[in-house]
């Protein structure tokens, strides 16, 4: 028997946890080293999905282990009134790399916290309330954030915050608005405004975005759409929060996603991929808005927020991508992703799009490239069937399209891995569609 099947395990999980999405692996999990984490049997399972979106140097990066055992001996958790250099040296960085003004930054856990700060902070510069964002974001859990999030989770909580709204994202493989055959963006974005508009009781405090949708179904906006974004929001005195848990820190082939697009945010959020899967955000805003939310009082202290010991494993995450050139890591590692899923296209119908940037690549499954009719249960048997390969892979199914598989192994991925989960994956596919036909 299976030792993943060890039935003391699954009786006190069913008897302890709380289930809080989706179901859970049928696998106990025994350890994680590089790109891969092992079950209880020993096996091998090649993360595609860095754990949780978020380690992109590997699991057990040795540098990364060396600075958690020193902080945890000498400098770990503070008073949260109290400061300590790896805090301000982190916020020294960051404001060193972020885009234009971006210079200053509070250290927080999640991604969700930090987009609850950035909102309040929003709402507090601009003395209004709405929020809008995508009507496929991903934005966190907590009250702000949630109230952003559209991707999924509204029912049965009660009234989100009063004042958000939502516009549908820009989709080029399946657009609302086309002209000569490609996406529309710029009558997308001109007909969104003109709806919110309507209903906007004059109080636009923000925009929250991601530039990559990737709960969202991984949609990756169009190059200019994020500068005519920032544009609407100027017209309207809004501010513009761009959200960059997942593309952030070198995932997309530069070290902000935003860049490509030479966009300047109001807020620049990080989350996910700046622990490299220890629990470390921060929100980066600049000294203006940050002095104006100063003088008004702006209020935003947890237990947790400028701990010294994330934010030096951030200091040392940031360090490694820049020394070992991870960023352009990712857009040849990506490069080689992206051809070898694309000979699998040219293989097998049922691959709708591939899409994205660098490390973080979508694959959408569909019934067959002509109808483009979403596909679920095929995508979730490809998904299956990759697990009992060895491969982890994770797809996100919405009613509007077909599953999307959303591809971000860590950027320390070898050639060898990329290869061995092109070959994983084709054998998942190939297997399933046998099955499903
Ligand atoms: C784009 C984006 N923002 C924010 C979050 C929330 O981050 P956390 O789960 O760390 O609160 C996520 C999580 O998936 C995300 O994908």
């Amino acid at each position: 028997m299976s030792k993943n099947s060890e039935p003391r395990f699954w009786q006190k999980a069913q008897q302890h946890l709380i289930r809080y999405g989706g179901s859970f692996e049928p696998l106990i999990i025994e350890r994680a080293e590089g790109s891969f984490v092992y079950d209880a049997d020993s096996r091998p399972i090649l993360d595609f999905t860095s754990g949780q979106m978020s380690s992109i140097l590997g699991h057990g990066h040795p540098e990364i282990l060396e600075v958690i055992a020193e902080h945890a001996r000498t400098l770990d958790h503070l008073f949260s009134g109290m400061l300590s250099r790896p805090v301000v040296d982190l916020a020294s960085k960051l404001a060193e790399l972020a885009p234009g003004a971006l210079e200053r930054s509070m250290l927080l856990s999640t991604g969700a916290e930090a987009n609850e700060a950035a909102i309040k902070m929003a709402k507090l510069a601009t003395g209004n309330y709405e929020v809008v964002s995508f009507a496929q974001s991903w934005h966190g859990m907590t009250s702000a954030a949630a109230s952003a999030t559209y991707s999924a989770g509204r029912r049965g909580y009660g009234p989100s915050a009063v004042g958000s709204f939502a516009i549908p994202a820009p989709y080029p493989y399946r657009p609302r608005f086309e002209r000569d055959g490609v996406c529309d963006w710029q009558r997308e974005l001109d007909d969104s405004f003109h709806l919110l508009d309507r209903q906007s009781n004059g109080s636009l405090a923000a925009f929250i975005a991601e530039p990559i949708l990737s709960s969202g179904g991984l949609i990756d906006l169009p190059l200019g759409y994020l500068s005519g974004l920032k544009e609407k929001c100027r017209e309207r005195g809004m501010l513009l929060i761009i959200d960059e848990a997942q593309t952030g820190v070198g995932r997309t082939g530069l070290m902000f996603a935003c860049e490509r697009d030479g966009v300047e945010p109001d807020f620049l959020t990080l989350s996910k991929t700046l622990g490299a899967g220890i629990p470390l955000s921060a929100v980066v805003t600049t000294a203006a808005i940050e002095e104006l939310c100063h003088e008004r009082g702006f209020l935003f202290y947890t237990t947790h927020v400028s701990d010294p010991l994330p934010a030096a494993v951030g200091l040392k995450v940031l360090e490694i991508v820049e020394r070992d050139g991870l960023v352009q890591r990712a857009a040849s590692s990506g490069a080689r992703l992206e051809r070898g899923l694309r000979e699998l296209q040219g293989r097998f119908d049922c691959i709708g799009d591939i899409r994205g940037r660098g490390l973080l690549l979508g694959v959408e499954i569909v019934k067959d490239r002509q109808s483009k009719e979403p596909a679920a249960p095929l995508g979730s048997a490809i998904s299956r069937r990759c697990m009992e390969l060895g491969l982890s892979m994770n797809i996100v199914q919405l009613p509007s399209l077909g599953g999307v598989f959303r591809i971000a192994p860590p950027l320390t991925v070898s050639d060898r891995e990329i290869d061995l989960g092109l070959d994983l994956l084709a054998k998942a596919i190939g297997d399933s569609v046998r099955r499903s036909s």
